[in-house]
C-alpha cells in the first residue's frame, strides 16, 4: 500500500486535539489489559508489563518528560507506539478485542464526566456569589421591569434570584445528561462486538461506569451525549449572556444601579471617564460560539450511516470548545458578580419615577369595593395629571385623591408606600421578604 499523501495525513489527523485526552485514553487500556488477563485472553505478566508501561507514559507526560508526537495520528495511535517502544512486543498485544472505534467513544465519556463535574461546581460557585448579593439586598427596592418599562417595584435579591432558579437548572440539565452517558461503550470493538470471551462489566466497573452500552453498533455511533450537554453548556450561556446584559444595562450610566469593580472594567485608550463592562460583553459574546458548536455537532451527526465513520473525529472539536468557553466565562463572571457593588440609592430613584405603584394604587380602590377594572381606569386619569403636573403619586395630597374618587382615605399612602408594595406581594414566589427567604434556602441546598 502506498503512503498517505502528506497534506492528506495532516487533514487526517486528530493529535492536537485529542491529546487532551491522553489520560483517560491510558486509564482505558489499563482497565481493559487488566480485563483480557482476568479472561485469560492475554497472559497475567503481559497485562502487568502492559500496565506498568502505561503508568510510566502517564507520569511521564504529566511531568513534562514525555512530549506527544505530532506526527501521530491520534492519541490513540501514540500511546499504544509509545507503549510498544518500551516494552516491545508484548505492548502489541494490548489491541486485542479492542479497537479504536471504541476506544475513542469510552476515552470522550470520561473526559466529558470529569469536565461536567468541573462546571458544575463552577455553577455552584455562582450561586453562591447569587445568594451572597441576594442576602445583602432583601430590602433593596428597584423596578421590576416588562418590555424595558417600569413596571412594578420589586427587591434586587428577587431579580437576582431570578438567575439562581436558571443556574440551578443548568446543574441539573448537566447531570441528567452524565446519567444517561454513563454507560461503558468499551469492548464494542469496531461495531459488531468480538469472537474473545470479554467481560464488560468489569471495564466498565474499573472506570467508574454505571453499565455497559447494550447495543455495540449504538456505543461506537452515536454521540447524543455531546449535543445533550452542548444544550445544556448552550442554555447555561443564554442564562449567562442575558445576565451580562443586564449587568452592562445597570452599569451603564443611564441606570447606575450598579458599579462593577475596576478589576473587571477596562478603560478607553481615549475617552478618560470611560470604565468599560468588558468581561460581561465578552461573556454575552462568546455565548455565540457555544450555539455553534452545539449547531455543529447536530449538523455533523445528521447524515451520516452507522456505524463508525470519520466525520465522528469532528465531534471533539466542538465539545472542547464549548468546555473550554463555558469554564472560562464562568471563572470571570462569578468574581465580577460577587465584586459588583450595588446602589440602592439609585435604584428607588429610578423606582420611584415610573409610577410603578399605579398597580398598587388601582388595588386599593378594588379593595375597597370599586371592580377593577373601573379601579384601573381611575388611576389611568391620576397618573394622567402627576404626569401634566410633572409630580408623582405619593406626592398627591388626599384631597387630590379625594377629586378623583370619594373612597380615597388617609391610609392611600401607606398602599402606595414601595416598601410596602414590595411586601403585601405575599403570593408565594412573589417578591416579598419570607418568599426571598426561601428562594436562598432553595437554592443553598443546591450548593
Ligand atoms: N481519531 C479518531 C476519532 O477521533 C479515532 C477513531 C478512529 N477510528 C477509525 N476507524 N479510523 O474519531
Amino acid at each position: 500500500m502506498k503512503a498517505l499523501d502528506q497534506q492528506a495525513d495532516d487533514f487526517n489527523s486528530s493529535i492536537h486535539f485529542d491529546s487532551r485526552m491522553y489520560r483517560q485514553d491510558i486509564k482505558g487500556s489499563m482497565a481493559h489489559a487488566a480485563m483480557l488477563a482476568a479472561k485469560g485472553i492475554i497472559g497475567q505478566d503481559d497485562a502487568d508489563q502492559i500496565v506498568a508501561g502505561l503508568e510510566a507514559i502517564l507520569q511521564d507526560i504529566e511531568r513534562g518528560k514525555l512530549p506527544i508526537d505530532l506526527t501521530a495520528e491520534d492519541i490513540h495511535m501514540f500511546v499504544e507506539a509509545e507503549l510498544t517502544k518500551r516494552i516491545g512486543d508484548v505492548g502489541k498485544r494490548l489491541h486485542t478485542a479492542r479497537s479504536r472505534n471504541d476506544q475513542v467513544a469510552v476515552d470522550i465519556r470520561l473526559y466529558l464526566k470529569e469536565e461536567a463535574a468541573e462546571i458544575i461546581g463552577l455553577l455552584r460557585q455562582l450561586l453562591e456569589a447569587i445568594v451572597t448579593q441576594a442576602k445583602a439586598h432583601k430590602l433593596t427596592i428597584m423596578p421590576g421591569y416588562t418590555h424595558l418599562q417600569r413596571a412594578q417595584p420589586i427587591t434586587f435579591a428577587h431579580h437576582l434570584l431570578a438567575y439562581g432558579m436558571m443556574f440551578t437548572r443548568d446543574i441539573s440539565r448537566i447531570e441528567d445528561a452524565v446519567k444517561r452517558m454513563n454507560f461503558s461503550p468499551l469492548g464494542s470493538c469496531a461495531l459488531s462486538g468480538t469472537t474473545y470471551d470479554t467481560d464488560r462489566q468489569m471495564t466498565a466497573k474499573a472506570l467508574g461506569f454505571d453499565g455497559i452500552c447494550m447495543n455495540s453498533i449504538d456505543g461506537v455511533s452515536d454521540r447524543d451525549f455531546c449535543v445533550e450537554l452542548l444544550s445544556a453548556f448552550a442554555t447555561v450561556m443564554m442564562h449567562l449572556s442575558r445576565f451580562s446584559e443586564e449587568v452592562i444595562l445597570w452599569a451603564s450610566w443611564e441606570f447606575k444601579f450598579i458599579e462593577l469593580d475596576d478589576s473587571y472594567t477596562t478603560g478607553s485608550s481615549i475617552m478618560p471617564q470611560k470604565k468599560n463592562p468588558d468581561i460581561a460583553e465578552l461573556v454575552r459574546g462568546k455565548t455565540g460560539r457555544v450555539y455553534g458548536d452545539l449547531m455543529a455537532m447536530l449538523t455533523v451527526l445528521k447524515g451520516i450511516p452507522l456505524a463508525y465513520n470519520k466525520d465522528m473525529q469532528e465531534d471533539k472539536e466542538s465539545i472542547f470548545d464549548a468546555v473550554d468557553t463555558v469554564k472560562q466565562c464562568l471563572t470571570v463572571f462569578t468574581p465580577m458578580l460577587a465584586t459588583m457593588k450595588a446602589l440602592p440609592e439609585n435604584m428607588l430613584t429610578a423606582a420611584q419615577k415610573g409610577f410603578i405603584n399605579a398597580t398598587d394604587l388601582a388595588d386599593y380602590l378594588t379593595k375597597k369595593g370599586i371592580p377593577f377594572r373601573t379601579a384601573y381606569k381611575q388611576v389611568g386619569q391620576i397618573v394622567a395629571y402627576c404626569i401634566e403636573k410633572n409630580t408623582v403619586l405619593e406626592a398627591l395630597t388626599l384631597e387630590e385623591y379625594q377629586s378623583f374618587h370619594p373612597m380615597f382615605e388617609k391610609d392611600v399612602f401607606a398602599a402606595i408606600d414601595l416598601q410596602n408594595c414590595v411586601q403585601s406581594r405575599i403570593s408565594a414566589g412573589g417578591t416579598n421578604q419570607i418568599s426571598v427567604e426561601e428562594q436562598i434556602k432553595f437554592i443553598e441546598n443546591k450548593i
